[in-house]
């Protein structure tokens, strides 16, 4: 079914496939591909329940439009986003390209999104009998914002009290100067979230896979100082070292699926070795089956997340990826996943 659909979708321009795919999805499409999760998937984060530890990623539900059909892939949960406090057009067209031989795409769509006001309320309207899955809102600042820091701040008083979890994206590829809140503008950013937080909604840091290791562990060390709850590891890559096969390569933009699978692992699997057990890790970057997800949790994620294997795979992905973990749970004789997560190493140079 999805192969037949695809194949029209892959004849447009990427936004515009996606754009449809949205419209499809909001008119009730994926019932036909409804599915229950097993409870033996279930995880617990930060308090929260998860029924199943893979999420679908930031950037395809940019403004809480369709988290509620999404559901019923067997995802346990979705992050809505990234939302600015304006609405925001993004950055000129084309900005989306598939590059189909690698199993990858290359975004630089800059934050289009309806802004927090439009958000917020369609997260009141299909946030009705939403069931056990969760929600994450990830929020960015407006491109030409005066005050990026009071940008992030007012997201986080927009949505604490409606969402299970915030990520502040600090790493998006296609937003000038923003990934210089992983390195010199961190504290201050920190800081004044710590100093302004009206609830105990967790929250995410959201960083990308082109940090150096000296960053790596500055940001660890002042997610712990600063009360975050989490980080996600990681975004989408600037880097073009990877031998991709398709003349794409050269589009400017962030790079995500399969060929940022080993980078994002490196990075996960450094970042569980330093930060050890004091803040749980969300790890996404090419994941497309059951076995990476579940060697990122190996590595020390206690979530996964998946964006371009998705519109690669197709709508029953999620079921398959939630079957396969459980395979991979009996042959290792674990009954939860909490049991195996950090339990493998990757080597160092
Ligand atoms: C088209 C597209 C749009 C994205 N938009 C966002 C975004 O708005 N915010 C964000 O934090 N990440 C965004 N991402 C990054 C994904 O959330 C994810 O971190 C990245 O794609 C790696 O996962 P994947 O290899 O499974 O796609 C986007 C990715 C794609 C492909």
């Amino acid at each position: 079914m999805y192969s037949l659909i695809k194949s029209l979708l892959f004849k447009l321009e990427p936004e515009l496939a996606h754009n449809i795919a949205v419209s499809l999805i909001k008119s009730g499409a994926l019932s036909l591909y409804k599915t229950d999760v097993n409870q033996k998937l279930a995880v617990n984060v930060c308090g929260i329940d998860f029924p199943s530890p893979v999420g679908l990623a930031a950037g395809f539900d940019k403004n809480a439009e369709i988290f509620n059909e999404i559901f019923k892939l067997g995802f346990g949960f979705v992050e809505t986003g990234t939302v600015t406090p304006n609405p925001q057009y993004g950055n000129s067209k084309p900005r989306m390209f598939r590059l189909e031989d690698d199993l990858a795409l290359i975004n630089k769509l800059g934050f289009n999104n309806v802004g927090l006001d439009s958000f917020v309320a369609n997260i009141a309207k299909n946030n009705i009998n939403k069931g056990s899955q969760k929600i994450g809102a990830n929020l960015g600042p407006n491109k030409d914002s005066t005050n990026r820091i009071d940008d992030y701040l007012d997201g986080i008083r927009r949505v604490s009290k409606i969402v299970d979890y915030i990520t502040i994206n600090i790493s998006s590829p296609n937003t000038p100067n923003l990934r210089d809140f992983e390195t010199s503008s961190l504290v201050n950013l920190l800081k004044e979230i710590q100093a302004n937080r009206i609830s105990g909604v967790p929250i995410f840091i959201k960083i990308s896979p082109d940090i150096e290791d000296t960053d790596m562990s500055s940001i660890v060390e002042s997610i712990i100082k600063y009360e975050m709850n989490g980080i996600i590891v990681s975004n989408t890559s600037k880097q073009r070292t990877f031998s991709l096969k398709s003349k794409k390569v050269e589009k400017d933009g962030g790079l995500s699926g399969k060929p940022i699978l080993d980078l994002s692992n490196e990075k996960l699997s450094y970042i569980y070795n330093i930060a050890k057990k004091s803040i749980p890790i969300i790890g996404v970057g090419g994941v497309s089956s059951g076995a990476d997800a579940y060697k990122k949790i190996k590595l020390g994620a206690s979530l996964v997340q998946l964006y371009t294997s998705f519109v690669y795979e197709g709508p029953s992905l999620v079921a398959k990826i939630n079957e396969d973990l459980l395979s991979l749970m009996r042959l290792d004789g674990v009954n939860r996943l909490s049991e195996v997560v950090g339990t493998a190493k990757l080597k160092f140079k």
